[in-house]
């Protein structure tokens, strides 16, 4: 099935996945938006970009050993052939390019570090540009968590910015002032559309628990929808979900019997196919 030109409009889109803080699981929502993507037949690629803790590498392992990363790709630019980067993965239409863990070498880590990411994100848009004349329909970005200029590269290339949050005070409070902060660096760039889910939604069954939880929802709901931010899904925490994870059944555990997978779902259709 081609989907590229849905309506005579070319549906290429890149969407960013960001948190102020680690563990919300920005990791498990890239890969479940991707393989969502890719099982409703959109060609897909998901980018490792969390170069300080690089995941899919473990959670996905690439079927190839000798592979060449984000990280080398953000160091040398189209000198590294681009279809070197690619990994297939067991899901038809998903690729992904991976990230290794730091190599204390890299150029980034001295000399001028500004300099270095500039050039990083003008690579990143050549790259941006050529994987859609590849045929890919959708890059989604696995960001790596808090402001750096990895994480602001990684938004400037955005076309949808999704952030993650779980519903504790400290997590919210301190995603406040970052957006804040994001949102004054990134005002004059190229339209977003940024959104936010909350995951690790706790299940509640007592009134008082449900009452407390509702609270704090929609009042921080309201705070972050102030902000320029559109609440598109709330995801439960689900600790078979993780439990099937330990036994590597990525697969499984993103797609059966998973609410995360059928919330996940049901954001993919109404907020990045934009079907009501
Ligand atoms: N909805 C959920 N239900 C249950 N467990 C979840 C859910 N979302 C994420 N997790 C678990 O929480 C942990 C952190 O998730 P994940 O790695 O996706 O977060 P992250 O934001 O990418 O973290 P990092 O900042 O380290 O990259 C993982 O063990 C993951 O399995
Ligand atoms: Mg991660």
């Amino acid at each position: 099935m081609d989907h590229s030109n849905l309506g005579g409009e070319k549906l290429n889109r890149t969407i960013t996945i960001y948190s102020t803080r680690g563990g919300s699981g920005k990791t498990i929502t890239s890969l479940g938006i991707g393989v969502t993507l890719a099982q409703k037949s959109y060609k897909t690629l998901i980018i490792d970009v969390d170069i300080e803790a690089p995941s899919l590498l473990h959670l996905l392992p690439p079927q190839s050993k000798k592979i060449q990363y984000w990280t080398d790709f953000l160091e040398k630019g189209t000198e590294l052939e681009l279809k070197s980067l690619m990994q297939p993965t067991k899901f038809e239409n998903l690729d992904i390019i991976y990230s290794s863990s730091p190599k204390m070498g890299l150029r980034f880590l001295k000399g001028n570090a500004d300099q270095w990411w500039e050039q990083a994100l003008k690579h990143s848009l050549i790259a941006q540009k050529q994987f859609y004349e590849m045929g890919y329909d959708f890059i989604v970005l696995d960001n790596q968590s808090g402001t750096s200029m990895n994480s602001i590269n990684n938004l400037i290339l955005a076309d949808i910015s999704v952030l993650v949050v779980r519903p504790t005070n400290y997590g919210v409070g301190a995603t406040e002032l970052f957006i804040q902060e994001l949102f004054r660096i990134l005002k004059d760039m190229k339209p977003r559309e940024d959104l936010f889910v909350w995951n690790q939604v706790p299940k509640v069954t007592k009134p008082q628990e449900k009452e407390l939880l509702d609270k704090f929802i929609t009042s921080w709901t309201k705070r972050l929808e102030s902000m320029g931010l559109k609440h598109a899904a709330s995801f439960p925490l689900d600790m078979m979900f993780n439990l099937q994870l330990l036994n590597d059944m990525v697969e499984n555990a993103i797609f059966k019997d998973s609410e995360v997978g059928e919330k996940i779902e049901e954001f993919v259709d109404q907020y990045i196919l934009n079907k009501k």
